[in-house]
C-alpha cells in the first residue's frame, strides 16, 4: 500500500462497525480520509473487495440517486444489496424496530435507511448489531453532504476557507451541509424565508463544531448571502412529506429562485450545486442548472464514490 492509503486506513480504522446517522458522527480527519478514499476509488487508484457482503435497503420514501448509488457502490465492492421495502416485508405491518433490526442483523452486514423521523434510524442503530447508515431523514442527509464536499474539493482543490451560500428551505440537506461544512472549515451562509430557517439546535451544534473558525450564518436575504461566494447551493422548497404545504411554500419562497442574477452576485468562478431532484423554475432556473457554473451532475456521480468509501470503512474493508 502507498503512504496515502496507509494514512487513510489508519484514520478510517476507527469507523469499522460504526453507524453513520449524522454528519457530526465523524471527525474532521475521518471526513477527509473518506473524501481521499472516494477520490482514489473514483480515479481507479484503488480497488476494494469486501468479499460478498450484503447491504439491506429500507426506504420509506422515494429515491433514485441514493438507492442506485448504494446498489452500484456495493456491486463495485464485490457485494450485493437487498431491497427491504415496507410493502413487501413485515415492516409495513408494524413489526417493531427492535425485532426487525435484530433479525436483519443476522442476515445483512449493514443497513441503509431512508425514512421520516430521525429517531427511527437511531432506534434501528440501537437495536442492530451491524452498521446503520442514514440514507435521508427529515433531519439530515449525511451521505449527500459527503458527495457535496467531494465535488467542491475537486473544483477548488481545497475546502478550508471556501464560502458556500445555501439558498432556500432550512431542511435536512441544509442541516447536514452546516454540520459537515463546520467540521471541514467551510463558511456556510444559509438564506431562508422567515420561519423556514434551519433548526436552531443544529445551527448551534454546527457552530460548536466549527473549531477551525468556519462561520455559520443564517439570514433572510438571499442576494446578500450569495455575494462573492464560491458555491451556491439550493434544494426543493417542499421536501418529501411536505406535499400538502406546496402552495403556501411557493408563496413564501418567491424571492428564493436561484437564477442568473444570483450568479452575477457570486464570485466569477462560482459553482452551483443541487442535491436533485430539482423543480426547474421553482428553487432554481433551468438556465442555471444547464449553465457552465453547474456541477450538479458531477455531484450526483460522487454519491457512488463517497458511499463506496463509507461502506468500505464501516465494513472494515481497508
Ligand atoms: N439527492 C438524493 O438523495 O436523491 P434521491 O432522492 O433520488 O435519492
Ligand atoms: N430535501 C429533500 C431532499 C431530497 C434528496 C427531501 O427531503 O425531499
Amino acid at each position: 500500500m502507498d503512504t496515502l492509503s496507509i494514512e487513510i486506513a489508519k484514520e478510517l480504522g476507527s469507523l469499522n462497525g460504526k453507524d453513520y446517522l449524522s454528519s457530526s458522527d465523524i471527525s474532521f480527519g475521518q471526513i477527509n480520509a473518506l473524501l481521499g478514499l472516494a477520490s482514489q476509488l473514483k480515479n481507479r487508484k484503488r480497488r476494494i473487495d469486501l468479499g460478498n457482503r450484503t447491504l439491506g435497503l429500507i426506504f420509506s420514501k422515494a429515491s433514485t440517486r441514493t438507492r442506485v448509488s448504494f446498489q452500484v457502490a456495493m456491486a463495485r465492492l464485490g457485494g450485493q444489496v437487498i431491497d427491504l421495502n415496507a410493502q413487501s416485508t413485515q415492516i409495513g405491518r408494524g413489526e417493531p424496530i427492535k425485532d426487525t433490526a435484530r433479525v436483519l442483523s443476522r442476515y445483512c452486514d449493514a443497513l441503509a435507511i431512508r425514512t421520516y423521523e430521525h429517531q427511527e434510524v437511531i432506534d434501528y442503530a440501537n437495536w442492530a448489531s451491524i452498521p446503520v447508515i442514514n440514507a435521508l431523514t427529515d433531519l439530515e442527509h449525511p451521505c449527500q453532504a459527503l458527495a457535496d464536499f467531494l465535488t467542491i474539493e475537486e473544483t477548488f482543490g481545497t475546502l478550508k476557507g471556501i464560502n458556500l451560500a445555501y439558498i432556500g428551505d432550512g431542511n435536512n440537506v441544509a442541516n447536514s451541509l452546516m454540520l459537515c461544512g463546520a467540521l471541514l472549515g467551510v463558511n456556510i451562509s444559509v438564506a431562508s424565508p422567515k420561519d423556514f430557517e434551519p433548526d436552531i439546535s443544529i445551527v448551534q451544534r454546527a457552530r460548536s463544531l466549527a473549531i477551525s473558525g468556519a462561520s455559520i450564518q443564517i439570514s433572510n436575504d438571499p442576494l446578500k448571502a450569495v455575494k462573492g461566494v464560491n458555491v451556491i447551493y439550493t434544494d426543493v422548497w417542499s421536501s418529501m412529506g411536505q406535499e400538502q404545504q406546496q402552495e403556501s411554500r411557493r408563496l413564501a419562497f418567491q424571492k428564493f429562485t436561484v437564477n442568473k442574477s444570483f450568479l452575477e452576485e457570486a464570485d466569477k468562478k462560482a459553482i452551483v450545486l443541487h442535491c436533485l431532484p430539482a423543480h426547474r423554475g421553482e428553487e432554481i432556473s433551468d438556465e442555471v442548472i444547464e449553465s457552465e457554473n453547474s456541477r450538479i451532475f458531477d455531484q450526483a456521480e460522487n454519491r457512488v464514490h463517497v458511499q463506496q468509501a463509507l461502506l468500505a470503512a464501516l465494513l472494515g474493508g481497508l
